[in-house]
């Protein structure tokens, strides 16, 4: 695989050209990803969860991210490479700068914060200080406790309304990436249209530039359930290769995510 950068992912955008996308965690399944030609891995926060056996990404520490950002890019050397920042590692925009350079050191291209508008001076000082950032909307899982769950965000209209008010925001900040978690389609779709940056869904119905699923939905080892919005492709393809082929076909063809894969 040619070595993907953010360039990419806008050319892919203004072509309408759609692209698939994972979380990875370790150096085999990076590698597995990068022959299938996956041009950006995700090292999640996710991992509390999946490989943790957490209820929650709350404990998941900057050293996690950092260890695991580690093994993914000595397996992909040439995915576009982006690492979460962890809950309360950027409360503050100079403890985010900090806690970035980690990861970046660690082998990571972008870094991933969730949040809206209260975000806008740390993406600015991340940007300037040469951190590119993926900003992350709608559910936001470090956010499960305000939530009151893991649930649909912006069904109303007010909500979905600010929704639109922080991509922008967050877009003027410096974000380069946007990533809509479990939103209605018709928002994400709205969101996806005003953006110049390339927006990656997950739940988020399938009008957005990118899909992104964990790895282990994708294949349907999850430890505690499997969402609505996500698939298991091994099932019906018998091997992990074909499966995570079938994934990027079906989602550059429109196929991925299905109407029973989104939510209104
Ligand atoms: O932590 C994660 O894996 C994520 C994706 C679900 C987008 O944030």
């Amino acid at each position: 695989m040619k070595k993907v950068s953010i360039n990419t992912l806008m050319k892919w955008k203004q072509e309408g050209r759609k692209f698939a996308t994972s979380t990875a965690y370790d150096a085999s399944f990076s590698q597995l990803f990068e022959q299938q030609e996956m041009p950006l891995l995700l090292v999640g926060d996710s991992l509390g969860m999946v490989l943790q056996g957490q209820e929650s990404t709350l404990p998941v520490t900057v050293e996690d991210i950092a260890y695991h950002t580690r093994c993914v890019r000595a397996g992909s050397p040439n995915c576009l490479l982006v690492a979460d920042m962890p809950f309360m590692s950027y409360a503050t925009p100079e403890q985010a700068c900090q806690e970035a350079a980690t990861l970046m050191r660690a082998g990571a291209n972008m870094v991933k914060l969730e949040g809206g508008s209260w975000l806008i001076e740390t993406v600015k000082q991340l940007t300037e200080r040469s951190v590119p950032v993926c900003a992350h909307l709608g559910l936001t899982p470090q956010s499960v406790n305000i939530f009151g769950g893991f649930r649909i965000q912006g069904r109303e209209q007010e909500k979905a309304e600010q929704m639109v008010i922080d991509a922008i925001a967050l877009q003027n900040a410096g974000a380069q990436l946007l990533v809509l978690e479990c939103v209605p389609t018709s928002l994400a779709q709205r969101i996806t249209r005003e953006l110049d940056i390339p927006v990656i869904g997950i739940g988020a119905g399938k009008e957005t530039d990118g899909q992104i699923l964990v790895m282990h939905d994708m294949f349907g080892i999850s430890a505690n359930y499997m969402p609505k919005f996500s698939k298991n492709f091994l099932v019906e393809t018998g091997s992990m290769q074909k499966a995570i082929q079938q994934y990027i076909q079906d989602v550059e063809a429109g196929v991925f995510p299905g109407a029973e894969h989104s939510f209104e």
